[in-house]
């Protein structure tokens, strides 16, 4: 396990959101902040910044914000945008209005269409973010798929080829693979992540995608009991789900 990072009191919860290092150090100075139930008197003291901190550490009598180096899964519903700055709701509107003001600020593992619901990883560490989006890593991800028409039976097929080109590219896509739930619902699985994927794939064999729903990241399932709108935050054997070569420790805080 490598050394924990430490950071001063002030500068870690300024940048968990807390407020200005002004205003953290006046909760420190009103007794505010605890470790291990006892009172921190100073607010530059060093905190080794460890996951189990939220565990051990109190602001104003709740746990502490999970520390910076985490990563979340989200049910994404219907009808949220993946930005940080578009109109209408967004999905940083769905987490503790605190977290939108951390530092480094949580961003969305890839993202999920307005109208595509599902799961959805959100971390603030980059480079977690760029070992799971990287076309290197080719982690699968299965999408619940309900189509206009019938499928006329060849799809999967077709996706499993690695010759199908979408309208204005002129890369073909890397093998996909499709499973027929009903002759117009189906499960779709890709390693890529190109824009609007799945609907400019059955559009290009006719079809028309009305719901898309993502249930699988790898090998992380949305697990059935997190309702629409909710989110839970990554364990490390849940993250070794995704990224199975990460090996334990892939989280910083750990
Ligand atoms: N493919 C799409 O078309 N939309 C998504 O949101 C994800 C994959």
């Amino acid at each position: 396990m490598s050394k924990a990072q430490t950071l001063r009191l002030d500068r870690l919860l300024a940048n968990l959101g807390y407020g200005s290092r002004r205003e953290v150090q006046q909760l420190v100075r009103a007794g505010l902040v605890t470790l291990d139930g006892g009172t921190i008197e100073d607010s530059d003291q060093r905190i080794a910044v460890t996951r189990d901190l939220s565990e051990r550490m109190r602001v104003q009598g709740r746990p502490l914000d999970p520390p910076p180096g985490f990563i979340l899964m989200l049910h994404k519903p219907l009808g949220v945008t993946c930005s940080h700055k578009e109109a209408g709701p967004l999905v940083y509107s769905l987490l503790p209005d605190r977290w939108r003001r951390r530092d480094p600020a949580l961003s969305t593992v890839g993202r999920l269409d307005k109208e595509t619901s599902g799961l959805l990883l959100m971390t603030d560490d980059g480079n977690l973010l760029h070992r799971i989006i990287s076309p290197r890593a080719s982690i699968p991800k299965r999408y619940n798929v309900t189509l206009d028409r019938p499928l006329r039976g060849d799809e999967a097929e077709t996706f499993a080829a690695g010759t199908l080109l979408l309208e204005g590219e002129d890369k073909p896509l890397l093998p996909a693979q499709m499973e027929v739930l009903s002759p117009t619902s189906a499960h779709v699985t890709v390693t890529e992540g190109r824009y609007h994927q799945v609907r400019r794939m059955f559009a290009a064999v006719g079809n028309h995608v009305t719901a898309l729903h993502r249930d699988r990241i790898g090998a992380l399932d949305l697990p059935e009991d997190l309702e629409s709108g909710k989110f839970r935050i990554l364990s490390e054997a849940d993250l070794a789900l995704v990224l199975p070569k990460a090996g334990s420790g892939a989280l910083k805080t750990s």
